[in-house]
């Protein structure tokens, strides 16, 4: 296919309250399919911002002065609400930084995935149950019962994320934006999420944005590097980048 699944251009996002406060300024990139972008920039570099919007979900406080944000070959931007919940139920999906946060603490991680998947998809008991289960094996959770089974808090932090990957795979997206998959966890269990996304851009033939602060580790998984410093697109060879990889090597 020709078409680049997701192409951000000039995108440039303000403060509503403060329009001269740029979040975002002039940022484009493109994602073809079957492909990793990592996105890797410090602490309110925009990353997150650069995520969402490609949801068509920026924080009420900002809004864009300028840009497209094309996936499929239509303006995010200009998306109507039933255009959008296409784009978040099918295309789209994202994962976010803590997946702690992604799960109500009251329910069991396996009636939380139900729930995502009767949003999407309203099926039977036993077939959503054995879809579910399907789902977890995908992301490599080793018993994917007990991890059902289990309230959120009673999972390890890679555990936690798989499940929470497992949620973000329901409907079969062709883009995953995985914000900061592997930041709450130790390096061990980091190698090993990183080879699960691998695995699953292979298997899937997913497109992955992979937003990350660590340019060692997005280096290593990922076609293309972006490298965002507040809100701008910056190349690999600006000091900033050259920081964050020095850091890598400590
Ligand atoms: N909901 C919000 N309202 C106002 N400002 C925000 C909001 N979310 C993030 N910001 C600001 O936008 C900038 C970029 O944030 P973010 O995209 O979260 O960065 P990153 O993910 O790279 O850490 C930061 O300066 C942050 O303070
Ligand atoms: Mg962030």
């Amino acid at each position: 296919m020709s078409q680049d699944l997701c192409a951000v251009k000039h995108l440039t996002v303000a403060l509503r309250e403060k329009p001269d406060v740029l979040i975002l300024n002039d940022v484009s990139l493109t994602v073809g399919h079957g492909r990793i972008v990592g996105i890797v920039g410090g602490s309110g570099s925009g990353k997150t911002t650069l995520g969402l919007s490609i949801l068509g979900l920026l924080p009420s406080a900002m809004g864009v002065k300028k840009g497209a944000i094309m996936v499929e070959g239509k303006d995010v931007l200009l998306m109507d609400v039933e255009a959008l919940r296409r784009l978040r139920g099918g295309v789209v999906s994202m994962s976010f930084q803590e997946s702690a946060s992604a799960f109500d603490p009251v329910f069991r991680v396996g009636d939380q995935i139900l729930a995502a998947m009767a949003a999407h998809h309203p099926s039977a008991g036993a077939l959503a149950r054995q879809k579910m289960m399907d789902l977890l094996s995908l992301v490599e959770v080793p018993d994917p019962k007990r991890v059902a089974a289990s309230y959120p808090h009673e999972l390890s932090g890679g555990l936690r994320q798989r499940a929470m990957l497992a949620m973000a795979l329901i409907a079969k997206p062709s883009l995953l934006i995985a914000d900061e998959p592997t930041s709450s966890l130790d390096v061990t269990t980091q190698a090993k999420v990183m080879a699960l996304f691998r695995k699953l851009r292979r298997e899937l033939d997913l497109s992955i944005l992979l937003i990350a602060h660590d340019l060692g580790m997005v280096r290593a998984l990922a076609d293309e590097v972006v490298v965002l410093s507040r809100g701008r697109v910056v190349g690999e060879d600006h000091p900033y980048a050259k920081e964050l990889m020095a850091a890598e090597n400590i």
